[in-house]
């Protein structure tokens, strides 16, 4: 019987429900439009534009998918948000609607120039990630069902850039994985450049780093999760796979 009502749970909520993703950056008060899905192409070439393109709301099904680094096609923008080490960086997004799985915030050292480097290249590592806050797996308080405004207005997620963190150019990440699809996980990856500021001198060591794709598997149980299972249903901790974060 949970088989059947649960298949029909996963079904509704894939089909119900439109997606999405990062669409503009905060700073303090300070916003930064990033890629208008509804928009000309000719954004790609604008003075303004922070975010790499990507040309739907629907997610990435496969974890060997080159588009898992920064979405499809990801092609590079010019313009870098400024920001100073141990500041905020918030993504706004539309109205958020799915309610399971973990979040993560990923940077990438870009070297001279964000516009030239392949994001499926790159080593990158975890500055944040957000869970299963209490509860268990299928219904409990994910940090994405709070992410989620049953109002329809933005969701707003915020994360510090680690204090220490060297300057230079950087991609940043926001990824969210839903699970909501029993053994099917949706990513919905979103980059933009930063210009991280400051005088600090750290950086991560190669224990934080993942190549993406290569991070996420289908061999790794809390990636392909049926959460309907019962099990799961008991189920009150979830530990997000890959490396550890790295706070500075
Ligand atoms: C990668 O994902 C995109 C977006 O879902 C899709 O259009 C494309 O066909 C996928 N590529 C592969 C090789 O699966
Ligand atoms: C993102 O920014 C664009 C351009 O400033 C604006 O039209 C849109 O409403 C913003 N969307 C969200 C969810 O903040
Ligand atoms: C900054 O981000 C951290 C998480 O890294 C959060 O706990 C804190 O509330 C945020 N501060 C503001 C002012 O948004
Ligand atoms: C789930 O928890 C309930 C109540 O504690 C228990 O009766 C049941 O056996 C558990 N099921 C599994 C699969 O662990």
């Amino acid at each position: 019987m949970w088989q059947l009502t649960t298949s029909l749970l996963g079904f509704l909520a894939h089909r119900a429900f439109a997606h999405g993703g990062a669409l503009n950056y905060t700073v303090g008060d300070t916003w930064y439009p990033g890629w208008d899905i509804n928009g000309g192409s000719d954004q790609i070439d604008a003075p303004w534009l922070v975010q790499r393109s990507w040309t739907d709301t629907n997610p990435i099904f496969e974890t060997t998918n080159a588009s898992l680094a920064c979405n499809t096609p990801g092609a590079p923008a010019k313009a870098y948000i400024p920001i100073r080490a141990g500041s905020n960086l918030t993504a706004v997004y539309g109205p958020w609607v799915h309610t399971v799985g973990p979040m993560l915030v990923w940077l990438a050292s870009c070297g001279s120039d964000c516009r030239t480097v392949e994001p499926d290249k790159l080593q990158w590592f975890k500055i944040a990630e957000e869970g299963l806050l209490y509860g268990t797996v299928t219904e409990g308080e994910w940090f994405q069902r709070a992410f989620v405004r049953w109002d329809g207005g933005m969701s707003l997620w915020s994360e510090r850039i680690p204090e220490g963190l060297r300057a230079g150019k950087y991609l940043v990440r926001h990824e969210i994985i839903s699970l909501h699809s029993e053994n099917k996980p949706q990513f919905y990856p979103e980059c933009a450049n930063l210009e991280v500021e400051g005088s600090g001198d750290s950086y991560p060591s190669g224990e934080y780093m993942a190549k993406i794709p290569g991070v996420w598997s289908m061999d790794q149980p809390e990636i392909n999760i049926n959460i309907y299972t019962p099990e799961n249903m008991n189920r009150t901790t979830y530990k997000i796979p890959g490396p550890p974060v790295w706070r500075g």
